[in-house]
């Protein structure tokens, strides 16, 4: 019998690496929000685990959803929520405008301030709250949308974590293209301010920018993912010669025009602005291969940067039993700018 083992094991083995295509093979992750995963089995950590495992996807665009005239679940207030943040993140041509772009970066500091080591931190809404995290020099530009979420949190009352990830999944889909990324509620605010240093420096190098999100959980192939976000963005603060540049030729739009750009010219590129940080990670021998696949390849992006994207939504998060699925108060999937 073992002899059969010993046989069949290399077998199988060569036939899954026959299945993984070179990015599959390095998308693998070390794991960090696996571990409390571990032993729940309720349905939406099992739905979450099955997502990171890439068995289920984050992408809910076909999904079909409608207000219920008479609404008594955990999720009747986000209704109101994303009808205010229509309004606050739309422009009157359909694009995506500076609050949304602003929301979709907020959520990603909010939660991005964990690492491994931390014991407290990550999607926790303390940038949101008054622990003066507003005031560090890395969440310049982030003044304005600060103020704006803290108003419709204090009109709706609901946890200032949610709602820093949920207006960060309302403003990526809010863009023409952008993902309807599935969004869990349920978080527990923050005590005090998020660990200090957490967040990557724009002109830090790309081996230290890989080793800090490394230290987050987050794989090469991830990062990737996760800097295509910078398709809707626009820099203020690292060239202020050149304040309000986009960092993609469509900032209002979420496609994969950035990752094409990033690797172009500058002289070729004069009405956009490179950040160095992208321009380092983009050629780097561990990112290269996975950028290049994104260009072009909207759907291909859009499904992992939404499993890469909830990583980052539960940095820190441990509750996961207490989470509720609020997918359906998103707006829906627009292909183009002109769909209502
Ligand atoms: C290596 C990692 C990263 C670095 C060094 C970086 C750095 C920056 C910098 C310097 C800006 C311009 C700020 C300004 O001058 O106004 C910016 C903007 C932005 N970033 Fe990143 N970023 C990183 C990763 C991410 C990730 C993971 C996301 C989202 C998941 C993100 C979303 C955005 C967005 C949407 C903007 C535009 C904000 C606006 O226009 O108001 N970034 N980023």
């Amino acid at each position: 019998m073992p002899g059969k083992f010993a046989l069949a094991f290399p077998i199988l083995s060569l036939g899954l690496l026959v299945l993984a295509t070179p990015l599959e093979q390095h998308e693998v992750a070390p794991g960090l929000i696996e571990d409390p995963l571990k032993g729940t089995s309720n349905p939406i950590p099992q739905l979450i685990k099955d997502i990171l495992a890439g068995v289920k996807s984050a992408v809910a665009n076909n999904a079909e959803s409608k207000k219920p005239l008479i609404c008594e679940d955990a999720c009747c207030v986000w209704w109101n929520v994303s009808e205010k943040l229509t309004a606050e993140f739309r422009e009157t041509t359909g694009e995506c405008n500076d609050n949304a772009r602003a929301a979709i970066r907020f959520g990603f500091h909010d939660a991005g301030s964990w690492d491994e080591k931390s014991t407290h931190g990550g999607a926790d809404g303390s940038l949101m709250m008054d622990f003066g995290e507003i005031d560090r020099p890395e969440n310049n530009g982030l003044q304005s949308i600060r103020t704006l979420l803290r108003s419709v949190q204090s009109t709706y009352n609901v946890s200032y974590a949610d709602l820093a990830q949920y207006a960060h999944n309302h403003a990526t889909v809010t863009c023409p293209r952008g993902p309807r990324l599935m969004v869990f509620v349920g978080r527990k605010d923050a005590k005090k301010a998020a660990p200090k240093g957490l967040l990557p420096d724009v002109h830090d190098s790309a081996d230290n920018l890989i080793a800090l999100f490394q230290r987050k959980g987050i794989s090469t192939h991830d990062l990737a993912a996760l800097l295509g976000a910078h398709s809707s963005a626009k820099q203020r603060f690292v060239d202020e010669t050149k304040a309000n540049f986009s960092l993609d030729t469509t900032p209002g739009v979420w496609d994969t025009k950035f990752y094409n750009d990033t690797l172009q010219d500058p002289k070729d590129r004069p009405t956009i602005f490179q950040l160095p940080s992208d321009k380092v990670l983009s050629v780097h021998s561990e990112v290269k291969d996975s950028w290049r696949s994104f260009i072009g390849q909207g759907k291909f992006w859009g499904e992992a940067y939404g499993k890469a994207y909830l990583r980052v939504s539960l940095l820190g998060v441990k509750n996961f039993n207490h989470l509720v699925d609020c997918t359906e108060t998103l707006p829906l999937f627009r292909a183009n700018a002109t769909v209502p």
